[in-house]
């Protein structure tokens, strides 16, 4: 079972997972055995996932597994409230029911913890890393399960692009720095400065806006005025020298990810820019 709005990758089982057309479209073939179901934000998604369990005449099929971001990146920058991951740990628990999480974009301390479900106090079964896993940027990937669910033989699942030697030296030292820097601490530091900065700077600059995150992961809504103008601000911000990412749906969300190892000034530098591009683009400039 899976949640609206979600991304969980490219190869032929993850637009399976996916609900953006472009990524599943890419796949070339029908996709299916999976159920999406409405997502935190909807007052409604922890009531009909237990409506269409129970109800016996649902039509669905219990799911052997849930996945799951808990801050949906490319959806939109979606963040799921704390008690929203606890009931769904919950309905796991109670319908013997697999919670994976995807921490492929917002693990590894984005969101002020390594793990980002770690804010409910929940343990997923299984849990997907990659991304930033290596430190700098290599391929690598791992998924961390409960030793009860490991029922591969050795060398059972294998292929060309997965571990690699440098990838790991990469991964160890990115740990150690995250704990020998206290990194954690100064996330959560620039992710004050960041929606601070957003809400006092941003918002303002036009009503209809609206700005959400946690962590080192922010979005800037466009959707109320017009979602293009996302877009337009993505492009205005590179000729301004900074890189930012349009995400959500229609594109409406521009995305902020600054590396968490930001110097404060450069992060200073970078949100005024994007301050100065989206008042020009609101202006029509
Ligand atoms: C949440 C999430 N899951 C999965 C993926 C796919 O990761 P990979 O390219 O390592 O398969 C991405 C890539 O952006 C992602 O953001």
């Amino acid at each position: 079972m899976l949640f609206s709005g979600t991304f969980h990758g490219m190869t032929l089982g993850s637009p399976a997972l996916t609900t953006d057309q472009l990524s599943r479209h890419g796949a070339g073939v029908p996709l299916n055995n999976v159920t999406f179901v409405p997502y935190d934000g909807t007052y409604y998604s922890i009531d009909y996932i237990k409506r269409i369990l129970s109800d016996d005449h649902s039509g669905i099929e219990k799911p052997s597994a849930m996945i799951l971001e808990t801050v949906q990146a490319e959806g939109g920058i979606n963040v799921a409230s704390v008690g929203w991951l606890k009931e769904i740990r919950q309905i796991c628990d109670e319908n013997d029911i697999l919670l994976i999480i995807d921490e492929i974009q917002v693990g590894n301390g984005r969101t002020g913890s390594f793990f980002s479900f770690e804010r409910a106090g929940i343990v997923p079964d299984m849990v997907i890393l990659s991304k930033s896993i290596s430190g700098f940027g290599l391929p690598m990937s791992l998924l961390l399960m409960k030793r009860e669910l490991d029922i591969f033989r050795p060398a059972e699942h294998n292929g060309t692009f997965r571990g690699n030697q440098l990838a790991f030296v990469g991964g160890t030292a990115a740990i150690q720095y995250y704990n020998e820097t206290k990194l954690e601490q100064k996330v959560r530091l620039r992710s004050g400065q960041m929606e601070t900065y957003l809400k006092d700077e941003i918002l303002p600059l036009d009503k209809r806006l609206s700005v959400r995150g946690i962590g080192m992961i922010w979005g800037i809504d466009f959707s109320r005025i017009d979602p293009s103008l996302a877009m337009a601000a993505v492009h205005r911000a590179f000729q301004n020298k900074l890189i930012v990412e349009v995400a959500g749906r229609n594109d409406s969300v521009i995305k902020l990810m600054p590396p968490l190892t930001i110097h404060e000034d450069t992060l200073q530098k970078g949100l005024r820019i994007l301050k100065d591009t989206v008042s020009d683009i609101l202006k029509g400039e």
